[in-house]
């Protein structure tokens, strides 16, 4: 079912989380697996569109017929996709980017002095609400993924990063988040319509949420 819908689309998603270097062998990382954005480029490909997977480092292999840009940092991805984005129709960005990124990156592996010391953190671009002010006829897809207040925080993100769909989860949940083959998330649309999915695999919610982008591009889904 389903199965041409998005054809003659270019679709960008990115996944993953990044790395932010400290020194030659450390970075500050975080728990995403990458698991969803993965997902999602299967579920667009076999939609039939033309995929492009922005990917920070995972164990993941890439779906069959994705073409795959690798990237380590928040600043590199930044710089892929906003390079990308002028000739795509829609982007998910379903990444893990880190807020921050050390200040300085150490050229040698830095050495322990037995004492504690502090690491200057300076903040990354948001890619997604830069993407939001930038866009002109994309539909711009964004993820929440909250461990307190859900609905209010993934209300209040649609609206500040300007999205047309935003997937909401709370990644405390037993069934949903980071590293987990299943997810329970809500689709929030800015005109306040919501749809609540109950748990299901990663790649059944991202086929959820390929109809629900093919119909922003305002494509007829009745299978
Ligand atoms: O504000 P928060 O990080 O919770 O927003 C999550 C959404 O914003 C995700 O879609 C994520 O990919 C995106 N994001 C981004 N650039 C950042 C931080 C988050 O694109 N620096």
């Amino acid at each position: 079912a389903g199965l041409n819908w998005l054809q003659g689309k270019k679709a960008l998603v990115t996944a993953g989380g990044t790395q932010e270097p400290l020194d030659p062998v450390r970075y500050l990382g975080n728990r995403s697996s990458g698991r969803m954005g993965y997902a999602i480029a299967q579920a667009l490909q076999e939609a039939g569109a033309e995929t492009i997977l922005v990917s920070a480092p995972t164990d993941l292999p890439t779906p069959h017929g994705v073409t795959k840009i690798s990237v380590q940092t928040a600043l590199e991805m930044y710089d892929v996709v906003l390079g990308l984005f002028p000739e795509i129709d829609v982007v998910i960005k379903a990444a893990a980017v880190a807020d921050y990124r050390p200040a300085v990156e150490a050229e040698q592996k830095i050495k322990k002095t037995g004492t504690s010391r502090t690491l200057e953190l300076v903040p990354n671009p948001d890619i997604l609400a830069e993407l939001g002010r930038m866009k002109t006829s994309q539909v711009l897809i964004g993820f929440a993924a909250e461990t307190e207040n859900l609905m209010e925080n993934a209300q209040h993100k649609m609206q500040k990063k300007n999205v047309n769909l935003l997937v909401a989860n709370d990644v405390t949940k037993p069934g949903a988040g980071f590293g987990c083959p299943t997810n329970i998330v809500s689709f929030l649309f800015p005109d306040g319509r919501r749809i609540d999915l109950p748990q299901m695999s990663k790649l059944e919610v991202a086929r959820h949420l390929v109809r629900e982008i093919a119909k922003l591009l305002g494509i007829q889904t009745k299978e």
